[in-house]
């Protein structure tokens, strides 16, 4: 029998999110917009970090709401309450692990993503795809990468690792591993090569991948931090002589600890000697290749099969951001491709864009993230990022010599592109001294003097300074200086200060 649509219940009125006055959302877009700018252009003026009271901490803690509040009084409530507590990584004394600033044209950038919502397929016709490719372009020809190269931006530098070693593992098996899976006899025999200062991600991606860890054969390193390649070199001879299939290694440009770059071009070398597959972790130090001083530190990693980078980082873009770039094309779709009918790219309309992002990764759905970084771009061209890149390693380099400079104070570590590994030194054993040192970075964070983060290099805790800011001035390394011997003090001979003083 034939429904009638009368036999259809209608829930009256229909609705939607929008709001019934475009005016007062304007008023109230604008207020953010004035808050926002302000918020920013005084983020020097606050402490680099303030912890969350624990009555704030409750007001996240009531249950999901049935009806809601209206946008004004929900945007006051994170006003009050989201806003004053930040991971602080717009201010100019944020050092903590790799973590990049924004820039005030990826905040125009990301009114315009968010209005527009676009689904970041490349098979939509629609102009952020295009803006994607170009940022891709523009990105090869920043590494001397071939146009005809392979790109994919990502969520960061886990996922760049994840989506490379995917390539890596389905190019350079014997065997066909999308259809036959890990179940293959020769499956277990694959091995992987890295420095044992190779980021952590990349243990996570074959995990997931399914070779598990112990696919991963870790390299002792040098002085420098760097990879020992003649180890290398011998590790991977020895593993094929018991019949073990090595297909891949991994080299750091730019290790998280220290920054210590793997001999890249060395190691280019290697693999094309021993038919291997490079993939460069590049997540911040790929950038020290447009550096002036720099640059020929990481020369090999435009001879790299896929390269990972971020541009959340060293490029200073808004989370989250990342790129892979795999060489050959097709290596890259042959991982990824899987085309459904509902996926279908048409001949005109909506569905005829120029790619398919899908068949080159693991999302098909993704934000248009490109647009921050490609309006970054335009409006300030490379000439600027490669000046604060170099800014940024004159600023490790200061920082450093004010370190060796204090009797107090010691490096940890040879400071290689934009981080500095330094400790109090302490006449005690080495767990006090740790605990010296822990004390230092704990109390710098809660009285708000600067945020660098922590990591144990050689058995002891180092204090550790990443520098991807580009609000960073001279002056606030002066003041990481000072802060750190005060604190020194106090912790030795607690009466000094008075507790709680900055
Ligand atoms: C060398 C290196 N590789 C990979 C990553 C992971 O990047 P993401 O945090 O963007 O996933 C990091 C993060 O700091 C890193 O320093």
């Amino acid at each position: 029998m034939a429904l009638r649509a009368s036999d259809i219940p209608q829930p009256a009125p229909e609705t939607g999110f929008d709001p019934d006055d475009w005016k007062a959302f304007s008023s109230l877009l604008h207020r953010a917009v004035d808050d926002m700018v302000d918020y920013i252009s005084t983020v020097a003026d606050r402490p680099a970090w303030q912890p969350i009271p624990e009555q704030t901490k409750a007001l996240f803690e009531t249950p999901l709401p049935e009806t809601g509040i209206g946008l004004d009084r929900t945007y006051e409530h994170a006003l009050q309450n989201v806003t004053p507590y930040p991971t602080g990584n717009i201010h100019p004394r944020f050092w903590s692990w790799v973590g990049g600033t924004g820039t005030p044209h990826g905040i125009v950038a990301d009114l315009m993503i968010s209005t527009m919502n676009a689904a970041g397929l490349g098979f939509d016709e629609a102009a952020t795809t295009y803006v994607e490719l170009q940022l891709l372009n523009w990105l090869k020809s920043m590494f001397d990468w071939p146009e005809t190269a392979s790109g994919l931006l990502v969520s960061g530098g886990s996922m760049a690792n994840l989506v490379g070693l995917a390539v890596a593992r389905n190019a350079m098996a014997d065997f066909d591993v999308r259809n036959v899976g890990l179940g293959h006899q020769r499956a277990s025999k694959l091995r992987f090569y890295a420095s044992t200062e190779t980021h952590s991600s990349v243990r996570k991606a074959l995990e997931l991948l399914g070779l598990g860890a112990n696919a991963l054969t870790l390299i002792d390193i040098k002085a420098d931090h760097s990879v020992d390649i003649r180890l290398l070199r011998q590790r991977i001879e020895s593993d094929r002589a018991k019949g073990l299939l090595p297909i891949a290694i991994v080299a750091n440009a730019g290790t998280v600890n220290t920054g210590a770059i793997d001999p890249l071009d060395a190691i280019a070398d290697l693999c094309a000697e021993q038919n291997l597959w490079l993939h460069v972790d590049g997540a911040f130090g790929a950038m020290a290749y447009i550096s002036e001083l720099a640059s020929h530190q990481v020369r090999g990693l435009q001879r790299a099969d896929s390269l990972a980078f971020d541009l959340h980082k060293w490029m200073y873009q808004q989370y989250d951001i990342g790129c892979v770039l795999i060489r050959d094309q097709a290596q890259h779709r042959e991982t990824f491709n899987i085309t459904p009918a509902y996926l279908k790219k048409l001949g005109t309309g909506l569905a005829s864009g120029p790619t398919d992002f899908s068949a080159l990764g693991v999302q098909l759905s993704r934000s248009a993230r490109a647009l921050r970084a490609w309006m970054t771009i335009q409006s300030e061209g490379i000439g600027k990022f490669r000046r604060l890149v170099d800014q940024n390693i004159l600023q490790a380099r200061y920082l450093s010599q004010r370190v060796v400079a204090e009797p107090q104070l010691e490096l940890a570590a040879p400071t290689i592109l934009n981080i500095v590994n330094f400790r109090y030194r302490a006449d005690g054993d080495d767990a006090s001294s740790d605990q010296l040192n822990q004390y230092i970075l704990e109390q710098l964070h809660e009285r708000g003097i600067a945020t660098p983060s922590s990591t144990v290099l050689n058995d002891r805790f180092c204090i550790r300074v990443a520098i991807c800011n580009h609000r960073s001035r001279r002056a606030d390394f002066d003041a990481l200086i000072d802060g750190v011997l005060a604190l020194g003090q106090e912790f030795e001979s607690p009466s000094t200060l008075p507790n709680g003083s900055s």
